[in-house]
């Protein structure tokens, strides 16, 4: 562990994720075992939903891996069986909550990008926001340096205490846009779009040399 001096973010409080289980029935799926696939860039989807977006990026990307992870059974299932009709052998399914399964999955520095498309939390509770979450550091453990983080929300409070949470505890460049008007890559997109609301998105950078306390850190299950 580094302490805090050495760390590239502000944050105190740690993760515990030496406390969290696997999740149920948890293996590491085909796309970080196998040593071929491995050497395509990893990208991961939180909250993937019913794998809009997951689907279309897999699609336009072949040379990408993309894991994309739902913890509702309902919309996982819808997910999983688009996944299968349309048969890409670069997206991963993943039905989890996606920290648990982040914690015993991923290793250090080896994803290229995140995107948490609209992921809508109570919101009179900013504890359940990712960036508010000592989780998030543990995140950016896992991304790659270069790699990006990309939010989406039609919330403007959420994408401003983002940004901001972004820029003071995170200490990570960011770039906030608006989603074009016509852009359909989630069915929440679609349906926020539709009611003329307006969207951003946020695009947060790992600098190179960035540091967390979680950069050695592997599972047990790993090790
Ligand atoms: C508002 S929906 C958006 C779904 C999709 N991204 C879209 O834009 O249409 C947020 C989704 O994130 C999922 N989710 C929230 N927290 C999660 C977690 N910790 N792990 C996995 N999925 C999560 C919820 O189950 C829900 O399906």
């Amino acid at each position: 562990m580094l302490d805090q001096q050495k760390m590239s973010h502000k944050q105190s409080r740690a993760f515990q994720a030496d406390k969290l289980s696997p999740p149920r029935d948890f293996t590491i799926p085909e796309a970080l075992a196998s040593t071929k696939k491995i050497n395509q860039p990893l990208v991961l989807e939180i909250g993937a939903g019913k794998g809009k977006h997951a689907l279309l990026f897999a699609s336009q990307n072949p040379n990408k891996q993309l894991i994309a992870i739902e913890r509702t059974r309902n919309k996982f299932e819808a997910f999983s069986k688009l996944a299968t009709e349309h048969n890409l052998t670069n997206l991963t399914p993943v039905h989890a909550d996606a920290i648990a399964w982040i914690v015993h999955a991923i290793k250090p520095k080896s994803i290229a990008c995140i995107y948490i498309l609209y992921p809508n939390p109570e919101q009179h509770n900013p504890n359940q926001q990712w960036l508010n979450m000592p989780f998030f550091e543990f995140l950016l453990s896992r991304l790659s340096e270069g790699g990006e983080v990309i939010l989406a929300t039609n919330i403007e409070s959420y994408m401003g205490n983002a940004q901001q949470q972004a820029k003071s505890i995170w200490c990570l460049p960011t770039l906030c846009e608006k989603v074009p008007a016509d852009s359909q890559r989630t069915h929440f997109e679609v349906k926020y779009l539709a009611r003329n609301e307006t969207c951003w998105q946020l695009t947060m950078t790992k600098p190179k040399g960035y540091r967390t306390r979680f950069d050695n850190w592997v599972t047990a299950h790993k090790k």
